[in-house]
């Protein structure tokens, strides 16, 4: 698949090595184009592109970006209508031990009303760049989760099929409101990481019998 991540950060950069590693055609955009450009030299096969209509051509988007700049990224990049967008995003108070929406609305919900062109997808974010870059199962003998949750059936399957290319375990979570639980459930993760002093060598995960 082409896609391109928007951010060239912790996240950005883990997605573009996973990616190239899994064989799919990746630009990487990031506000700084020097960023970019350092990261898509690590990564041998992926493209640095400019962050205006960075969108254009790409099958999946992903914004990796923080939550307050992610509107901006993808108005920038040029979204195209029923463009597939991943939003790995979490809206995290500044001291990250909290989030500063949920219950009735998600970082999600809100993108997706302020890019209403986007087919967006909730998936990614209870996973930790630290463990995205190490690979599915960051040496743990077992696949971590990754939750899709998105009103459009194309825009799933594109990032399950991304996820499943990576060697990610997909779980279906529903509808895009559903990231109304994802977002809390990183919340947890990363006070179990940071707060209780886990570490990021973590990820939470969905079991069932049989
Ligand atoms: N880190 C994790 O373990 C983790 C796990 C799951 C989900 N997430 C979520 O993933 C997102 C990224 O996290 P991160 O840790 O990778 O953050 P980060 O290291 O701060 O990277 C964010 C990147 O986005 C870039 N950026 C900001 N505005 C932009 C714009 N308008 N256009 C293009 N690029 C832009 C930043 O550029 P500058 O350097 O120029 O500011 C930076 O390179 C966040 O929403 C976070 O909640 C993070």
């Amino acid at each position: 698949m082409k896609v391109t991540v928007i951010g060239a950060g912790n996240m950005g950069s883990a997605f573009v090595r996973q990616l190239v590693g899994a064989g799919h055609q990746v630009s990487v955009a990031a506000r700084d184009a020097a960023k970019a450009a350092q990261v898509a030299a690590a990564h041998p096969g992926a493209v640095a592109v400019p962050a205006a209509g960075a969108a254009q051509g790409a099958d999946v988007v992903v914004v990796a970006t923080g939550y307050a700049d992610a509107v901006a990224a993808l108005r920038t990049a040029d979204v195209q209508a029923g463009q597939t967008v991943i939003d790995i995003t979490n809206p995290l108070t500044a001291d990250y031990m909290g989030l500063t929406l949920g219950h009735s609305t998600s970082a999600a919900e809100e993108i997706a009303k302020a890019v209403p062109q986007a087919a967006l997808v909730k998936g990614f974010n209870t996973v930790f760049a630290a463990v995205l870059a190490e690979g599915a199962d960051f040496g743990s003998g077992r696949k971590v989760s990754v939750f899709v949750a998105s009103d459009s059936a194309p825009a799933k399957q594109h990032a399950t099929q991304l996820a499943t290319s990576m060697g990610f375990e997909v779980v279906d979570a529903g509808g895009l409101k559903n990231a109304r639980y994802l977002e809390p459930l990183a919340g947890l993760n990363i006070y179990l990481g940071y707060g209780a002093g886990l570490g990021t060598a973590i990820a939470p995960t969905w079991l069932h019998k049989g």
